[in-house]
């Protein structure tokens, strides 16, 4: 069973993220930690009623007195009005700064409760356990933690790094398509901006079928890229912004066609071959880049193309409120080959010229 270390030294933690098949109904020993504590799994309508209670066994058996606080599934759910839902579970389970609060879940899940985990009582003890590929290689990993404002996504959060990840990738069978796609738009986004062989690995796979039988340790090489970046910049401040690679585009398109209608990693990958467009007019990368991302994302039946319905301006000047954004400065981030890339600042006027 692969285990990806992640240290985060100016975060002052050290965790291990544990990768396997059968972990959900296997983790007894690895939960020992929660021996004598109280443990609340937090899991939502859609991961309660498959995982909750063979998780709360587990815990049984590693001596913690679990309870289960259900969540509606959906990016909705990361509000003020279920966050306080959490902080009145916890506080009804009587949970003190002693006890251990658990993810069980995609993105969402891990995102609001890393954040009420971190404001409770000024942070109890957190676990991941990722149950959407996405949530796996990118959300549950680097502390990252948030809940929504009706003005934007994300901007009400902290950095807090779970104690422990657990990655059952037996999970990823109950996971639609649709959502296993945009997990694999971020696992693409790995090997384009640091693993030029994990890119050439993923092409010449070339389909989801072929994929299959190699995804443990392509979901373990995802994570330990990830690390890196957070051992070097565990608060964001530098190179940690090269995982934004495509997402200048993707967040902007999120916003104007509304969450619902495309997801996070499908915006990822729309948002890659137009970075990496930019970069070749920019001349900052190799002619020829871009179409081979946009091949890659064919053959794995991934969104390519930017729909056809949106107006230039009204992304650029979505671009331009980007979290990213440093006054009228956008960091985007360049690929100078396939598997390399740097920040390159740009005007909200310069992107506009390039859409
Ligand atoms: N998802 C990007 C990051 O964790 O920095």
């Amino acid at each position: 069973m692969p285990v990806v270390p992640v240290c985060a030294p100016e975060a002052e933690s050290r965790y291990d993220i544990h990768i396997g098949h059968g972990l959900l109904k296997n983790c007894a020993a690895l939960l020992a930690c929660c021996k004598g504590k109280k443990a609340a799994v937090v899991a939502d309508t859609n991961t309660a009623p498959l995982y909750a209670e063979t998780l709360m066994g587990q815990l049984r058996e590693a001596g913690a007195a679990p309870v289960l606080v259900t969540l509606p599934a959906g990016e909705t759910t990361k509000c003020e009005a279920q966050l306080a839902f959490l902080y009145d579970s916890f506080l009804d389970a009587k949970l003190t700064r002693a006890d251990y609060v658990l993810a069980l879940g995609g993105g969402v899940v891990g995102d609001i409760t890393g954040y009420a985990a971190c404001t409770y009582l000024r942070g109890v003890h957190f676990i991941q356990m990722p149950t959407t590929l996405l949530s796996q290689v990118d959300s549950s990993v680097g502390g990252k933690v948030a809940i929504n404002h009706a003005r934007g996504k994300n901007l009400l959060g902290a950095f807090y790094q779970p104690e422990l990840v657990l990655i059952d990738c037996d999970t990823l069978k109950t996971l639609d398509a649709r959502q296993f796609g945009a997990g694999l738009g971020e696992v693409i986004k790995y090997g384009c901006i640091a693993d030029e062989a994990l890119f050439d690995k993923l092409e010449s796979l070339g389909s989801r079928e072929n994929l299959a039988p190699e995804l443990d340790g392509v979901i373990a090489r995802c994570c330990e890229i990830k690390a890196d970046y957070v051992r070097v910049d565990p608060h964001d401040h530098g190179i940690r912004m090269q995982l934004n690679f495509g997402h200048t585009l993707a967040h902007a398109l999120e916003n104007t066609m509304g969450y619902g209608e495309i997801l996070h990693g499908e915006a990822v990958c729309i948002g890659m071959v137009q970075a990496a467009r930019w970069g070749e007019t920019l001349g900052h990368t190799p002619t020829g880049t871009a179409e081979r991302i946009r091949s890659i994302l064919i053959a794995y039946d991934l969104p390519h193309d930017m729909p056809e319905h949106l107006s230039p301006a009204a992304l650029a000047a979505t671009m331009s409120l980007d979290k990213k954004a440093e006054g009228a400065v956008i960091r985007t981030v360049q690929l100078t080959k396939i598997g390399a890339c740097k920040a390159v600042p740009l005007t909200a006027d310069e992107l506009r010229a390039l859409l």
